[in-house]
């Protein structure tokens, strides 16, 4: 499977998110997925980090990155990210290591609803930047707003 995802003269929404089911191979010792870069994540992967230990009834996330593309997996347990692009919100439940969310720049996501145990595998389209991120929901409102304004 090859996927493509146009580049972007449009302000991300939350239907540019893509669940994507990975490769699996089912066997007596135990089975196998694998991720290909531009095969089923579709950029360049220049930054993997992963959150664990997550006490209950906490949340990850809340925030929206201008540049930085996500692949979201969880490797272990459950969780909900929820994505919003200032109009609509979606959420996914990631349950099984076999897929991958999608998440394009430019959404406010937060991940929440983890179960015991839960890992979260994430892949990211860019280093790690503090600039890269919006932090405070106004101003990722205020953003939407400008974005929407200059692009289509
Ligand atoms: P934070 O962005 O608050 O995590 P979340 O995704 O739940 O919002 O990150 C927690 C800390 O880790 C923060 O001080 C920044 C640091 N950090 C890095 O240094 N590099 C990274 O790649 C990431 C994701 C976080």
């Amino acid at each position: 499977m090859n996927i493509h995802i146009s580049v972007k003269n449009k302000s991300m929404t939350v239907d540019d998110c893509k669940l994507i089911e990975l490769p699996r191979f089912l066997d007596a010792r135990g089975n196998l997925s694998f991720i290909e870069q531009y095969n089923h994540i579709p950029f360049e992967i220049k930054r993997t980090y992963w959150i664990y230990d997550v006490p209950g009834g906490e949340a990850r996330g809340g925030h929206a990155f201008i540049k930085n593309q996500e692949f979201i997996v969880a490797l272990s347990g459950a969780f909900d990210v929820i994505v919003d692009d200032g109009e609509k919100k979606k959420t996914f439940n990631l349950n099984r290591s076999y897929f991958g969310l999608y998440v394009p720049e430019g959404l406010w996501r937060e991940i929440v609803n983890f179960s015991t145990n839960s890992f979260v595998l994430e892949f990211g389209s860019e280093h790690y930047h503090k600039e890269d991120y919006i932090r405070d929901y106004n101003s990722f409102i205020t953003f939407k707003q400008s974005e929407k304004k200059q692009r289509l």
